[in-house]
């Protein structure tokens, strides 16, 4: 498998009529981890969505390729078989889905039919990842998020990221939540998938994952647009002093929540 490249190009993304995404552009290449940080309501998640197929999220105008392949052209399933990954800021329950038949129909689902793995194989890997996550075994025959905390419903998006090996994952919000060494944990399950065929999207709001994740790039998403990219040191910078230089250096006027010009 070789590397892959996200391309985002010009992006605009409307729901109900309102334009939240305005005009977005974003590379992340394989072996690549990026960081998209920005002030409540921009479009972070808009944007997850979006590039996931969300069926509530319309593309206007612009384009979403991997690799070669056009992405807006594809339905949600084939995005997923194409190697895309979306850890949900608000992980859904699904009663009556046991977590493991729900990762194995995953990763069977983004197989060639006659190619699915083995039974055997599955729980084996199963097994490693949970306990490189510190789960405990009866994560695994739980309902889908039915009833986990918070932390351990972000703790199982990281499972299904490390069991599907996606080309490209967008990870939102994967720390909100999360306790000290849950913090560590998923980290390290995130580091342990840094290689040159993986690149990541990170969606955060706090510095401190990125003190246990070394982005290659972050960037400032404000009012629909990426206004400003740099390395781990903006996230620093962003830290210590919020958004309002970002502001001023922008002359980016101050919008209410849920009221943008
Ligand atoms: N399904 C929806 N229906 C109506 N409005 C929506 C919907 N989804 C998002 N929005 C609006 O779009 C804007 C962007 O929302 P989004 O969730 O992308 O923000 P965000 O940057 O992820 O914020 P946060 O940091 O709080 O997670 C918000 O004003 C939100 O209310
Ligand atoms: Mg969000």
């Amino acid at each position: 498998m070789a590397a892959s490249t996200l391309k985002i190009e010009n992006l605009h993304v409307s729901i109900e009529g309102k334009e939240i995404i305005k005009g977005l552009d974003l590379e992340i290449n394989g072996g690549e981890i990026h960081a998209v940080m920005g002030p409540n309501g921009t479009g972070k998640s808009t944007l997850a969505s979006a590039i996931m197929g969300h069926p509530k999220y319309e593309i206007t105008q612009g384009k979403v390729f991997l690799d070669d392949e056009d992405v807006l052209e594809m339905e949600v399933d084939e995005r997923a078989k194409a190697g895309l990954f979306l850890a949900m800021q608000y992980p859904s329950e699904v009663s009556g889905v046991t977590n493991a038949d729900f990762l194995r129909t995953s990763i069977n689902a983004r197989r060639e039919e006659g190619d699915e793995i083995s039974l055997m194989k599955f729980i084996k890997k199963l097994d490693s990842k949970m306990a490189e996550l510190d789960m405990g075994e009866e994560f695994a025959q739980r309902y889908l998020n039915e009833g986990f905390s918070g932390g351990e419903k972000k703790r199982n998006e990281i499972l299904q990221l490390m069991m599907l090996e996606p080309k490209i994952a967008v990870l939102d919000e994967i720390d909100s939540g999360l306790d000290i060494d849950a913090l560590k944990v998923v980290s390290k399950g995130v580091n342990a998938m840094r290689n040159e065929e993986f690149g990541c999207l990170i969606i955060t709001h706090y510095q401190r994952l990125l003190n246990y994740i070394t982005p290659d790039k972050v960037h400032v998403m404000m009012q629909g647009r990426i206004v400003k990219s740099g390395g781990a040191e903006l996230a620093q910078r962003l830290e210590a002093e919020g958004y309002d230089w970002i502001k001023e250096e922008l002359g980016i006027k101050d919008e209410t929540v849920g009221q943008e010009a």
